[in-house]
């Protein structure tokens, strides 16, 4: 048998989501869109690690028609199955070598049904003139090519063509903008490591707020409003700086170079996190939703799942903190809110979070049982070590990856075994714990 990557890598959700045998360093994505027919012309470049010899590897595209693969300049073999363009470069690859993979491609990006999203379309999204993309779990793959999966962090940079008067935004900074010949090019970059779930195109008639770093040396803060929105919505987001300023106090210095919301033109069913640049619905902004997002940034972004399995380390975490930013803003009794939460839980019989099916990924369970988790932890540690343990848990992984075995170890260095024992009842066991 010629060596070969494995097409996935064995998630416990989605086992064929990213592919083996390398590891993604940088990408580089080139998109011309005509937003009104909404099709694009794309070159998306990825500089990788072997770290197996490949004859083959695979990369997750879903749709979409490619027009040629080239790696390190040659042209590559390619076929497609489902999601999987495997590509067969010239001459093999030795394992620990780097090479340049890029696929060259066009077509209407299609939206996918995501079985952990059964509430929301995912993927490249098209909209009264507006395309946005949603990409948690698995829909970045409806718009370039990527080994999809948590666990391979790169760099990108993301270049977006669109007709001139049109504003196109994405992660991180915007390193340039350009118009010649009726069309403009926004540069963005992002030079911190980043999952593929969070990549993001906006294109539409957006509107630039800029309200510059929030302190010397810290993130800009910049939000994308549609334009002529009402004030309302620019109010809801002037809570940001106070978000980002209480959750740095309590998990450390905000991990990204730029941070805001941009707000579509139409209801949105969700918002999501996506790294530095959160997506909001217009009716649904307020001050818990907006701390949500921006805790991802910490909790989720900088430090992710190494498997989907693991989805209660983003949102109990962000749950918990949204809570508690939302409770001192509006100054009420965080612990009567998660004696409601607890009792709640106990009265709908809501189930352990490492026991989900992927149908409940983004259910209840692991928003608030997840919350309900670290506050009993902290109720058992007082909230010394537990914010001791909430840093350091985000310390030890920020810009990688964690899972809950790496938390529970945490937990038993920091507080003991009786406080594992504790976690591991809210995590695992099917009955809700009788108190908080
Ligand atoms: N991480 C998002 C949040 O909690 C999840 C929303 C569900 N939608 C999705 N596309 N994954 O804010
Ligand atoms: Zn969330």
């Amino acid at each position: 048998m010629p060596p070969t990557g494995a097409e996935g890598l064995g998630d416990g959700f989605y086992p064929f989501l990213g592919n083996g045998g390398y590891d993604a360093i940088h990408y580089e994505i080139d998109l011309d869109v005509d937003p009104a027919a909404n099709t694009v012309s794309a070159l998306t470049s990825i500089t990788a690690q072997a770290t197996d010899d490949l004859e083959t590897f695979n990369l997750d595209l879903q749709g979409l028609e490619v027009r040629s693969v080239a790696v390190d300049g040659a042209g590559a073999e390619f076929r497609r199955s489902g999601h999987e363009l495997t590509v067969r470069p010239a001459s093999p690859l030795a394992a620990g070598s780097q090479f340049e993979v890029s696929v060259s491609y066009s077509g209407s990006p299609e939206t996918l049904d995501d079985p952990g999203v059964p509430f929301s379309e995912m993927g490249w999204l098209h909209r009264d003139g507006v395309i946005y993309t949603l990409g948690e779990p698995s829909g970045s793959m409806t718009w370039f090519p990527s080994n999809n999966h948590p666990t391979d962090k790169a760099t990108y940079e993301i270049g977006i063509t669109v007709p001139e008067g049109v504003t196109a935004a994405s992660n991180g900074l915007l390193t340039s903008e350009t118009t010649a010949g009726g069309k403009t090019t926004f540069e963005w970059r992002m030079d911190d490591p980043m999952a593929t779930y969070l990549a993001a195109v906006y294109i539409g008639d957006f509107e630039r707020i800029d309200h510059g770093p929030l302190y010397d040396g810290g993130p800009i803060i910049r939000d994308y409003v549609p334009r002529g929105a009402s004030p309302d919505v620019a109010q809801a987001l002037s809570v940001t700086p106070d978000v980002i300023a209480f959750l740095e106090e309590r998990l450390g210095p905000y991990p990204f170079d730029a941070y805001g919301t941009i707000v579509m033109p139409f209801p949105l069913g969700l918002a999501l996190e996506n790294q530095t640049l959160s997506i909001h619905g217009p009716a649904t902004i307020g001050p818990g939703i907006i701390a949500h997002e921006a805790a991802h940034q910490w909790l989720g972004n900088s430090v992710s799942p190494d498997d989907w399995t693991e989805i209660w380390m983003n949102e109990g975490f962000a749950t918990y903190l949204h809570l508690m930013f939302e409770s001192e803003h509006f100054a009420t009794d965080f612990d009567a809110t998660m004696t409601q939460v607890h009792a709640w839980l106990s009265a709908e019989g809501i189930g352990p979070p490492k026991g989900i099916g992927i149908e409940d990924l983004f259910g209840p369970t692991v928003y608030y049982r997840g919350a309900a988790t670290l506050h009993a932890l902290r109720l058992h540690t007082g909230d010394e070590t537990f914010f001791e343990i909430l840093r350091t848990h985000y310390d030890r992984s920020a810009g990688g990856t964690t899972n809950t075995a790496e938390f529970l170890t945490l937990v038993d260095e920091m507080a003991g075994a009786d406080a594992v024992e504790l976690v591991e009842a809210w995590l695992y066991d099917e009955a809700v714990p009788d108190t908080l």
